[in-house]
């Protein structure tokens, strides 16, 4: 039988824009009270204001690597709604670019938000769910969690890292009742790319998907409230790229030639930038093939 969402109050993490802030929408229309977090107070507001009118919300500003502001997220979700019965981990970002050349902050620092801002996001919330035998976490891991495209490397790791824990704590968490799923999405129409392009200082790689693998935030959404309703362990908003990855799990050496493929111009162009930098700095290097 489907789980009955409502009046049961969610905290989503990066709720400010694309995959969280339509699954919020998705999770008020479902009737669940939604405390909105993420850094930028005023594009928080704007989308508590989007909500469906009469939906109970919240926002709380904060950071998701300050485990101080993921405890205050808790506190101020039990205050004001008596419980919390889900935490939709979705904040996070990308980098495009080799991982070589990412400097050790860069990549610690995709780490702190994604790996470790995953975890401080649910921790507060755990006792309060076991001590209530209900409750789910969500975690906005990635298709890349399964497989790897070069140049996403450091991404793809925070991911997969995600993956690895949630997969873990569902075992933990079963007998006392707390569901865990990890959400796969493939490529979604979002600022993701943006910030990729400002984090990483360009983001060609992304041009290259085909758009048969581009989707809109309200598919992952509505994809999240179908498994709050009836918990799975594993969300895929692709069944064609969640095969693919599986066959590709199986023959990694082929499914790194047709990677390569995909990404070929790319390739050549970031070898042909960085040649054209080591030449300028005096070294010889080898042509890209
Ligand atoms: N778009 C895709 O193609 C795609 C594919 C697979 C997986 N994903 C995953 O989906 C999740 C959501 O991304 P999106 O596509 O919806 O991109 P997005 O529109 O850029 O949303 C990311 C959200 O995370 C918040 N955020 C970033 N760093 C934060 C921090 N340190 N503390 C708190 N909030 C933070 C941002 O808000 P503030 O900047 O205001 O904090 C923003 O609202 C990410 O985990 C991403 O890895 C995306």
């Amino acid at each position: 039988m489907a789980i009955a969402l409502i009046n049961k109050p969610i905290i989503i993490t990066g709720a400010a824009t694309g995959i969280g802030r339509a699954t919020a929408i998705a999770c008020a229309q479902a009737g669940m009270p939604v405390v909105l977090t993420g850094r930028r107070e005023d594009r928080l507001r704007a989308a508590a204001a989007a909500l469906p009118a009469g939906s109970r919300s919240l926002v709380v500003p904060g950071d998701v690597t300050n485990p101080d502001d993921c405890r205050r997220a808790v506190e101020e979700c039990l205050a004001a709604f008596g419980a919390v019965y889900a935490v939709f981990a979705n904040a996070g970002y990308g980098y495009e670019g080799p991982v070589h050349e990412m400097t050790e902050e860069q990549v610690r620092a995709i780490f702190e938000t994604n790996f470790f801002g995953t975890l401080n996001a649910f921790r507060p919330a755990i006792p309060h769910m076991i001590e209530r035998r209900a409750g789910h976490v969500l975690i906005c891991s990635s298709c890349l969690a399964r497989f790897i495209i070069p140049f996403y490397g450091a991404y793809s790791a925070t991911k997969a890292a995600q993956h690895h824990v949630g997969r873990a704590m569902r075992l933990e968490l079963a007998p006392h009742n707390v569901f865990v799923s990890t959400v796969h999405p493939v490529g979604t129409r979002t600022e993701f790319f943006d910030v990729v392009a400002e984090q990483s200082g360009a983001s060609t790689l992304v041009k290259h998907s085909p758009d048969l693998f581009v989707q809109p935030a309200s598919r992952v959404a509505s994809a999240v409230v179908r498994c709050l309703k009836r918990p799975r362990p594993e969300v895929w908003t692709s069944q064609l790229v969640r095969l693919g990855m599986s066959i590709g799990g199986a023959i990694p050496r082929t499914a790194d030639l047709f990677i390569k493929r995909m990404v070929d111009d790319h390739t050549r162009n970031a070898s042909a930038a960085a040649a054209a930098r080591l030449a300028s700095e005096g070294t010889r290097v080898p042509p890209a093939r």
